[in-house]
């Protein structure tokens, strides 16, 4: 996808990741060392956000599918659901601005990404929610902007279901 200067893809060879640093530690680790392994072993696919005036990455996400069992859903949610034991979603596992470019709209550009991504894959593969870890509380509140809401037994798992993205 193609946002003005700026286009969203699955992460490949050509990618210069070396470069990339968001400031936390574990997620600069994840892109640089583990990232590739994770997708050639089918365990998630990394979607980066290139400039393309540079080239340069500046932001990654990831995504992968995750059973949601109905007991972590708000009951206004599972209410009208069928009584199933889980439910098909999408987990955005990791995402992360480089921080050399923070501040400038990219962070929000990389959600709006990802939910369209989810929600286009969810028409073709049951999911009816996307799920995002967040790390620290600075991360919930950058999700919950978005009207992510918590998962009730667990306070930095937040979820949006996908008839919300639909609307968006
Ligand atoms: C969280 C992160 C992705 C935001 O990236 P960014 O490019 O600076 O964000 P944007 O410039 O798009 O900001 C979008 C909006 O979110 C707000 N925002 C940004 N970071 C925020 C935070 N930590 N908490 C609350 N709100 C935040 C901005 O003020 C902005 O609001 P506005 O539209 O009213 O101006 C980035 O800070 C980051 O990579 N952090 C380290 C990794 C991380 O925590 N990832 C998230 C979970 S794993």
């Amino acid at each position: 996808m193609t946002h003005g200067r700026y286009r969203s893809e699955t992460l490949g060879e050509r990618h210069p990741r070396a470069d990339f640093s968001c400031g936390v530690e574990a997620l600069d680790r994840y892109f640089h060392q583990q990232a590739g392994q994770d997708q050639r072993r089918g365990l998630a696919v990394p979607y980066v956000l290139v400039d393309t005036t540079s080239g340069a990455v500046v932001g990654y996400y990831t995504l992968s599918t995750l059973s949601i069992v109905p007991a972590s859903l708000p009951v206004a949610v599972t209410r009208r659901l069928p009584r199933y034991q889980t439910f098909p979603g999408i987990l955005i596992g990791r995402l992360a601005v480089d921080q050399r470019a923070r501040g400038q709209g990219l962070g929000a550009m990389l959600l709006m990404d990802a939910l369209r991504r989810c929600l286009d894959l969810s028409r073709q593969i049951g999911a009816m929610a996307v799920v995002v870890d967040a790390r620290d509380e600075a991360a919930r509140a950058f999700y919950e902007r978005y009207g992510f809401l918590r998962l009730v037994d667990h306070d930095y798992r937040l979820f949006l279901p996908m008839a919300t993205i639909a609307q968006l």
